[in-house]
């Protein structure tokens, strides 16, 4: 239970985000008790309302994204603030400094909840040190920041150096929903609370792992936002950089933050920016046929919306392994998984034509939408002499711990900075590698070796180009959690 009767201050209250997740998932802790008795909710933004109509928009929202207990709700709401300010103005952060001293009872924590357009983030750090709002002698004071946490690295370091005049860094808490997601968390579970899986998580049993972050939506009405950043900085440098650091970080001593954060550092930091020459033969970006189409979009838009890299890790346990990483906007399907395919059985011992290469095993970590775990192997088909064909063994979560199990990724984030644990949040200098390898991929595409956008069909699987960066390794890539099988 989170001490200290905090308070929460959104930034940003009037935003998508307060309205989709932040309120929702803090009603739903509140619903199952998770929240300490004493605790309110002040919402700051630009927009002139006041509590009463923000209660109001905040119902509709529940209704919305969550569901709606009439008590509840009313006991909720009767905690729900709102204070109108603007993001640059000292005067602003007095008001809300003076109604928060009014609300609160003495020794509160604080969480600053910074929900507003990334542009924004710096000057409101530093008007809440102007307003002495994050000294510590009373209490905790906390602030959670969303993404992006910069657009390349120059300006992620020049982020943290700005929010560390005022802050210390534990007093930060970079946001990035996938590691809210159970089954991402479940990867330490999976791989570290279990004996038999690390033996073989290694070179000499991997051949190669492929993490793919699909979605079938197009850009459509994010096109503003979406333009010019793309689905390198929009989905690579913080959540594929996340699954692809739990997935091949070396056991941490403990679960605190800093051991945990400081195997994800190393990792990140086996892995070398790529050359101009290798991001035109180790990467491939394509954009989906109909983007430039969309309102808001340049007519001449290079902006990929997908994306494919072979990525090396230069150590000791993943020396010559390959990790394809992929996502992309307007696909077949919402996907995401981790694929981690094994080594070939060195010998054939079974009496199959020579064509018929024995096909090798994978597990698939399957993130979302079907969470669960699914295990290929080979069988015996019944009847025949030496027939096999590949079967899969599956654990689903909606069979296992029954339906509606898995919470909203927003209330495991929520309660953790609450309560202190900033195991699931980034910290600066892993946003920072993250950074550097992106920027590398970035320089590239801007280069004049760079291979030219690849477009696709929106509905497809991506560019050709894609299948080419793993055949050329003699790999393809594979859907390991769809129930329809798809072997080789
Ligand atoms: C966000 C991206 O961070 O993640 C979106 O900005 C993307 O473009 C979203 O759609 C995907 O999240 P999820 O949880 O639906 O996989």
């Amino acid at each position: 239970m989170p001490s200290s009767n905090p308070t929460i201050v959104i930034f940003g209250a009037s935003g998508d985000l307060t309205r989709r997740k932040l309120v929702p998932a803090l009603y739903n802790l509140y619903q199952k008790h998770r929240l300490p008795t004493d605790f309110r909710i002040v919402g700051y933004a630009r927009s002139d309302m006041t509590s009463e109509v923000f209660r109001s928009a905040m119902r509709e929202a529940v209704i919305e994204f969550a569901t709606l207990d009439e008590p509840t709700w009313a006991s909720f709401a009767s905690r729900l603030y709102y204070v109108c300010g603007q993001y640059d103005d000292p005067a602003g952060f007095e008001n809300l400094r003076t109604i928060l001293a009014r609300l609160e009872p003495e020794g509160a924590g604080r969480l600053y909840y910074l929900s507003t357009p990334p542009k924004l983030y710096a000057t409101i750090v530093q008007c809440l040190g102007t307003a002495q709002m994050t000294g510590e002698k009373q209490s905790w004071r906390r602030v959670v920041i969303e993404k992006p946490f910069g657009q390349d690295l120059a300006s992620a370091q020049e982020l943290n150096r700005s929010v560390h005049t005022v802050l210390d860094e534990k007093q930060i808490y970079r946001i990035d929903h996938y590691l809210g997601k159970e089954t991402v968390q479940n990867l330490l579970v999976f791989r570290f609370a279990n004996a038999i899986f690390e033996p073989i998580w290694n070179r000499n049993y991997i051949s190669n792992v492929q993490i793919t972050a699909a979605e079938s939506v197009d850009v459509a009405h994010r096109a503003g936002y979406y333009d010019g950043v793309g689905v390198l900085r929009d989905m690579f440098q913080n959540h594929l950089m996340q699954l692809l650091a739990l997935t091949s970080m070396e056991p941490p001593a403990s679960f605190d933050a800093d051991a945990l954060r400081n195997e994800k550092v190393k990792v990140f930091a086996a892995i070398r920016p790529y050359t101009t020459e290798e991001v035109a033969y180790r990467t491939v970006r394509g954009q989906y046929r109909t983007y430039r189409d969309a309102e808001g979009v340049a007519p001449r838009s290079e902006t990929p919306t997908y994306a494919a890299l072979q990525i090396s890790i230069d150590n000791w346990r993943w020396q010559g392994v390959p990790f394809y990483l992929r996502s992309g906007k307007a696909l077949q399907a919402k996907t995401t998984e981790i694929v981690i395919r094994f080594k070939r059985p060195p010998h054939m011992m079974f009496p199959i034509p020579a064509e018929d290469k024995l096909r090798s095993n994978y597990l698939a970590i399957c993130v979302q939408p079907d969470e669960g775990i699914h295990l290929r192997f080979e069988a015996k088909q019944p009847d025949t002499a030496a027939g096999m064909r590949s079967v899969d063994m599956e654990f689903h979560y909606d069979e296992a711990f029954g339906p509606r199990a898995i919470p909203e990724a927003y209330e495991r984030l929520l309660l953790d900075a609450l309560n202190g644990d900033a195991a699931l949040f980034t910290r600066a200098d892993e946003i920072e590698l993250s950074w550097r390898l992106m920027d590398s991929v970035l320089r590239g595409w801007e280069s004049p070796q760079a291979a030219p956008l690849a477009f696709y069909e929106s509905g497809s699987w991506g560019p050709d180009e894609a299948d080419k960066l793993l055949a050329r390794d003699n790999h393809h890539w594979t859907q390991g959690c769809s129930h329809t099988p798809t072997t080789p």
